[in-house]
């Protein structure tokens, strides 16, 4: 081995000592630190001073110099630090020490968006009531969406002007109004998609994004949430669909909501109703739900005559803003970080 090499080592450990040394914050930093450096059978010092036997020989009283001053360092700074630590009984060692009975400092990291923290909070409530989470794609087929929901081609819910249709080759070819693909504009599509792939019993629930070519307003955005609920079993009936969403409402909000049905109309629920709840003093739509309908039952393969169900898909801006009493929904997609920051 060169000397310069040999030389070069030292220095490198001499450093390399000390910075450890100085690092120690308490006593057993120091003796792993003692160990590594110091130790008497596989210490570093040691396994340098083994490459002391490979420098040449005219080399070697230069070498051998060069190592006790290192040597003498290494020890001293070891000495040094154990001083240090000896002697820090004070603050700089109390600072040290971690105090589990501390309260913790919430970091600023952000926080979760008041639509998320809402569909956390709604998969909660009906996790307890027994629903399962299902997705599906926000990206849908005709068939999904409407055909196998009961809402047939020349239905007025099909409409190239009431959905966001994707350009596909398809439709760019001259097909049919509705044949192509398209941005969800319900979540009912996913009740499809499981009872496809499912036997009865079914209970599930699905939050997620959809799409329709609504104009902005304080109540209606192009894009927005519903969570779906779906449960098929024997002898569902409408006071079970009644009792689930009172129960919903009623959790959500801690009891204080005045929830009413309305009779409507859906395609794929017979009967149906609307659902509205009591806010500043009027009603405003929550929601739409029903029996599903037999021939949806049968679209999937179910058998009328042995099951029946209920489904519900309420849009989830409308409870949150219900919640924290915000006016107008722009304002959940906006990015005003003064806003976000409020919940
Ligand atoms: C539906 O979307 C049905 N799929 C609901 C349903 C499911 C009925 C299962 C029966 C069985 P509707 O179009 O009414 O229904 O929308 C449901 C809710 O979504 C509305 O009550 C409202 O709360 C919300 N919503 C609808 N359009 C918008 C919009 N543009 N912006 C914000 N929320 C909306």
């Amino acid at each position: 081995m060169a000397l310069a090499e040999f030389l070069a080592e030292l220095d490198d450990l001499a450093q390399s000592a000390a910075a450890a040394f100085q690092l120690a914050a308490d006593p057993h930093a120091l003796e792993a630190a003692r160990i590594e450096f110091l130790g008497a059978k596989s210490g570093r010092l040691k396994a340098v001073q083994k490459g002391l036997g490979k420098v040449p020989g005219p080399d070697k009283p230069a070498a051998g110099k060069r190592f006790n001053e290192v040597k003498q360092a290494i020890e001293a700074a070891f000495q040094a630090a154990t001083e240090r630590c000896a002697a820090s009984k004070g603050p700089a060692k109390e600072a040290l020490r971690f105090d589990p009975t501390v309260p913790g400092v919430r970091p600023a990291i952000g926080h979760l968006h008041p639509i998320t923290q809402t569909i956390e909070h709604l998969k909660d409530i009906m996790g307890r009531l027994g629903f399962t989470v299902a997705d599906g794609p926000e990206v849908e087929d005709a068939w999904h969406n409407f055909e196998a929901l009961n809402i047939p081609p020349e239905h007025p819910a099909r409409d190239p002007l009431e959905n966001f249709y994707l350009a596909t080759a398809g439709r760019a070819a001259g097909s049919a109004a509705g044949d192509g693909l398209l941005l969800r504009s319900q979540t009912s599509t996913v009740q499809i998609r499981v009872m496809e792939k499912t036997r009865p019993p079914v209970r599930i629930i699905s939050l997620g994004r959809v799409y329709r070519p609504d104009k902005p307003d304080k109540t209606h955005s192009p894009m927005f949430h519903q969570i779906e609920g779906l449960l098929v079993d024997r002898r569902v009936t409408m006071a079970d669909l009644k009792s689930v969403l009172r129960l919903l409402g009623m959790s959500y909000f801690h009891g204080d909501v005045h929830i009413r049905f309305r009779p409507s109309f859906f395609p794929f629920t017979e009967p149906s109703v609307e659902i509205d709840m009591q806010w500043q003093g009027r009603w405003i739509e929550m929601g739409g739900a029903g029996m599903v309908d037999p021939n949806v039952l049968r679209a999937v393969g179910y058998d009328p005559e042995e099951v029946t169900g209920f489904a519900f898909g309420l849009g989830i801006e409308r409870i949150c803003m219900r919640q924290h009493g915000i006016d107008d929904i722009r304002e959940f997609y906006e990015n005003n970080v003064r806003f976000l920051h409020q919940f």
